[in-house]
């Protein structure tokens, strides 16, 4: 495990990734009230205002030195391996973190150890969402993060799953995830947007300059708006990502 991907991809992250009010109303919703709370993958600490005592777990040192001074406290550390006793926490959260984990089974069984309740994401693979951006990079289809992103399922080898709800992604999205911007083409062409989404940060160099090039092309052109503008009128749409809440096998 060792070496922290975000170590590598995570240097702007912080700049690109905001907290997306309806996606924060849902955990709340789902956290149901839990005071201790362990953020798991916590990044930058975008999902931590929950009115509760959020701890935050962080492998990546890049990501941790973006956090801000307000942040929650936070401690350096894989999901595979939870510094904390058992039931140290009332529910775990983990927002966009399990596909980069390098064991998820051992991840999971670690959250199910120092909680009873679990508040992840998943997602289902873009292209089963017909999102326009892997048109341009069709590659990133046969990523491993796409090929075996984390779903239900996942969560259901280790816990007992009570709920999955789609989170929306709406037009103005704040984010900087893979779909976050869909109603908004050109953010694609960002290098250091690009550099915050991790489908394309671990893409090969040449994928990525080519999709962007065509990209680019289309917009210029007009031939994108010819595709896409149909897509782009909605206030919202479903990329797949779901939030899932689950708990204590038997519990
Ligand atoms: C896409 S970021 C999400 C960060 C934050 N949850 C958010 O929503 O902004 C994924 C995070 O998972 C972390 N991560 C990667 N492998 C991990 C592991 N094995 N255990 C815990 N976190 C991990 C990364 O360092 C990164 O900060």
């Amino acid at each position: 495990m060792g070496e922290a991907r975000y170590d590598t991809i995570g240097r702007n992250y912080a700049r690109h990734r905001r907290t997306d009010p309806s996606w924060l109303a849902e955990i709340v919703d789902a956290l149901d009230g839990a005071h201790r709370v362990l953020n798991v993958g916590a990044g930058a600490g975008s999902y931590e205002a929950l009115a509760a005592d959020v701890v935050a777990l962080e492998p990546s040192r890049v990501m941790l030195d973006q956090r801000g001074a307000d942040a929650a406290p936070a401690v350096q550390a894989f999901a595979e391996a939870v510094p904390f006793a058992n039931d140290a926490f009332d529910a775990t959260l983990g927002v966009l973190t399990m596909h980069h984990w390098t064991d998820r089974l051992a991840g999971l069984r670690e959250l199910d150890r120092v909680a009873p309740r679990h508040v992840l994401t998943v997602y289902e693979p873009l292209e089963a969402h017909d999102f326009w951006l892997i048109d341009y990079f069709p590659e990133t289809a046969e990523s491993d993060m796409e090929v075996n992103a984390p779903t239900p399922a996942t969560v259901a080898e280790v816990l007992d799953v009570v709920d999955v709800r789609t989170l929306w992604v709406t037009r103005d999205c704040p984010e900087g995830f893979a779909a976050a911007s869909w109603a908004r083409p050109h953010d694609y062409l960002d290098a250091e947007r690009q550099q915050a989404i991790s489908l394309l940060a671990l893409a090969d160099a040449d994928v990525l300059a080519r999709g962007t090039a065509r990209l680019r092309d289309d917009l210029e052109s007009g031939r994108w708006y010819d595709r896409y503008a149909h897509v782009i009128e909605a206030e919202r749409a479903d990329f797949g990502y779901r939030l899932v809440t689950a708990v204590r096998r038997g519990g």
